[in-house]
């Protein structure tokens, strides 16, 4: 027991070296002090295991004494000696002095050696506690870190996949019309609008790499049909339609791409049920896809095309008011109006 340091503290000397003698036998090292104050010295030059406290002293009274000395050893464990013990004495050391026992003299020594020695074993328990709750802390930390670094190659691994796509569609549009697209101007708008609309973080991330991709499918149409500058055949219209389908079909390759896959699909739905590819209507057509659609016009009319220049501003806003609840939500369509013109604004 050599290895664990008990303070006696009493203001009878004659009680402190009856507690003395007890103990010597045992093996643990004794500090003894006849008054609170060089008790508390004593505890902050040496590590102490277990404090025995007399209740009554005429300078500071144990529970007073126990609580300062918990300051200075949190660990160690605290018990008071008394010979005066009514139950609110009693009560107040437990609550106030965060007292492991309150121990009556005169005392049996073999009860007090034995009381000692499950203090002994409590104060085991508790660094055993406190051992495996920072091991488990450090664990958590790590595997924070882990996590961190995880999600950020994924990031990574998700922005090398965009670009690659954004990549093909670049190359798909210089091959096919050689048109510049303002959309680059409209992620950010997009963002707004999704926020507004309440997505998630996660939300937000499809709903951008959507806005990026929506018109991937363009790859799998005959390129001639960009390049036309009349109007489509039938045939061609047809053609141009499985735009959506065949986007949402090669980002279905790629893992996480889902939800990007599922607004691709549907970014020409019309709100009232008209568009394509399945003619779905209102809230069965993703709000993602609702809000790629509305961006993907006000693009297309802002953009030079072959068959006539960009339109003016008003001119825009006429003809998306003109498909206010037919071919765009209007809900969306008010928060897009807003987002532009902030942006426009700033
Ligand atoms: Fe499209």
């Amino acid at each position: 027991m050599g290895d664990y340091t008990i303070l006696v503290v009493d203001d009878e000397v004659s009680v402190l070296n009856a507690i003395y003698r007890v103990f010597r036998k045992e093996g643990y090292q004794i500090l003894r002090s006849d008054n609170p104050a060089d008790a508390l010295k004593l505890l902050n030059e040496h590590v102490c295991h277990i404090i025995i406290s007399d209740y009554r002293m005429p300078e500071m009274d144990g529970v007073t004494f126990l609580r300062e000395a918990m300051n200075i050893r949190p660990d160690a464990i605290r018990m008071i000696l008394s010979g005066y013990a009514d139950s609110s004495t009693i009560i107040s050391a437990i609550n106030d002095g965060g007292i492991y026992k309150f121990l009556t003299k005169p005392w049996e020594d073999d009860i007090l050696k034995s009381e000692v020695r499950y203090a002994i074993e409590r104060y085991e328990l508790q660094s055993v506690n406190k051992k495996l709750l920072e091991d488990v802390k450090r664990q958590n930390e790590e595997l924070k870190k882990t996590n961190m670094l995880l999600t950020e190659k994924i990031d990574e691994i998700q922005e090398n996949v965009v670009s690659t796509v954004e990549m093909l569609c670049y190359l798909s549009r210089e091959k096919y019309s050689g048109l510049p697209t303002n959309v680059d101007s409209l992620y950010t708008i997009g963002q707004e609008v999704g926020r507004k609309l309440g997505f998630n973080d996660s939300g937000l991330k499809n709903l951008y790499v959507a806005t990026k991709l929506h018109d991937i499918g363009n790859i799998g149409i005959d390129c001639g049909i960009f390049k036309k500058s009349g109007p489509l055949t039938t045939e061609e219209r047809i053609q141009v339609e499985k735009h959506p389908i065949i986007g949402a079909s090669i980002l279905s390759f790629l893992n996480g791409f889902d939800e990007v896959s599922r607004i691709v699909k549907y970014h020409h739905e019309y709100f009232d049920g008209t568009g394509y590819p399945e003619g779905l209507k209102g809230d069965a057509i993703p709000a993602g896809s609702r809000i790629v659609h509305i961006i993907d016009v006000y693009d297309s009319l802002t953009c030079i095309r072959p068959y006539r220049p960009a339109m003016e501003r008003d001119e825009v806003y006429r003809m998306l008011e003109k498909g206010r609840g037919t071919e765009f939500d209007p809900y969306i369509l008010d928060i897009f109006l807003m987002a532009i013109e902030r942006h426009y604004e700033s």
